[in-house]
């Protein structure tokens, strides 16, 4: 079959204009997606093969043991998936519902491209569409042959949902709601667990979560014309219990004034810069989330532990 591209030509945030807002807040905190420029995503690859971080086998295994199961739930159509993950996810859900069409809506052309031609060798049957788009930004999907009268059924996995504030959250599974037109949406979700063991999953003792945190710093550096000494920050995760969420950030070891595109910026010692936010979902928080949405769980699968689950959402009238 074959590969297409649409390119809506999202345009870049201006990062400065960004930046600012983020260190003026009190705490200061930047947006969790500037995390990952390349080399970023390079280390959030490593994060996931790190013994402590389980979220993405888990979630792999899941998908692969219960692929038939959730199949049959989902019913068939094209597959649309929110960001471009990791392949060996979508993997087996095309093996089993085997649609004429898979789309990634993925703000990073190159990252479509590239995934996009590894998913056509493995899937030869399928044709692969990429939108490239902020999706924040779509009303409705563009029109293409492969989409036209085909019913769409929605996936994003990997708890990505985690990182946008409860709020944000909402609009989100909102905004698929409409983008996959009556259709159903699976939805992988991290739970709450064990403080420990999630300090450790977001601090592992290689320290690759601290070296992904760190890297921000020398984007900001890169990007902005910085000043920043990363080694000047400790790394920092911590389970933050009301919110049922981690909190990552990066603390100032000493007094310091950081220079960015010509803003100075002090900041204290012990003073923090939040990278990102992971909230954990129970079931029952899961269910509250969605349903503000628009959404009702249909069904929903978890690992033996329960400590991640996946949701075939429809929409709920
Ligand atoms: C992408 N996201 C679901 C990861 C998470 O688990 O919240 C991001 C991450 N950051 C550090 N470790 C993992």
């Amino acid at each position: 079959m074959s590969v297409d591209l649409i390119d809506l030509h999202p345009t870049p945030d201006d990062l400065q204009q960004l930046v600012e807002e983020g260190l003026r807040k009190t705490p200061r905190q930047l947006p969790a997606w500037l995390l990952y420029d390349a080399a970023g995503s390079q280390l959030f690859e490593e994060i996931c093969a790190q013994p402590e971080y389980t979220l993405t086998r888990t979630e792999i295994s899941l998908l692969q043991e219960r692929a038939k199961e959730i199949a049959t739930s989902l019913g068939s159509g094209v597959i649309v998936e929110f960001g471009i993950g990791n392949t060996r996810k979508v993997a087996p859900l095309l093996q089993t519902i085997q649609p004429s069409a898979f789309i990634a809506l993925e703000i990073s052309r190159s990252a479509l491209e590239n995934t996009l031609q590894d998913l056509d060798d493995a899937h030869p049957g399928i044709n692969m569409l990429g939108i490239c788009c902020d999706h924040s930004n779509l009303q409705s999907l563009p029109t293409h042959p492969w989409l036209e009268g085909q019913r769409r059924i929605g996936f994003f996995p990997g708890s990505s949902l985690g990182n946008f504030q409860p709020k944000e959250a909402v609009a989100v599974l909102a905004r698929f709601r409409q983008l996959l037109d009556g259709g159903p949406l699976l939805l992988g979700l991290d739970q709450p667990r064990d403080p420990a063991q999630l300090e450790a999953a977001y601090d592992d003792a290689a320290g690759v979560s601290a070296a992904f945190a760190r890297n921000l710093l020398h984007r900001l550096n890169r990007d902005l014309q910085g000043s920043i000494e990363p080694e000047r920050f400790a790394y920092r995760a911590s389970w933050q219990e009301a919110q049922q969420r981690i909190e990552m950030a990066l603390v100032s070891r000493c007094d310091q004034t950081l220079q960015l595109a010509n803003t100075r910026w002090h900041f204290a010692s012990g003073e923090t810069l939040i990278t990102e936010h992971s909230v954990k979902y129970s079931p029952q928080a899961a269910a509250e989330l969605v349903a503000q949405a628009g959404w009702s769980i249909r069904q929903r699968w978890h690992d033996s532990d329960d400590n991640l689950s996946l949701h075939c959402l429809e929409p709920s009238d």
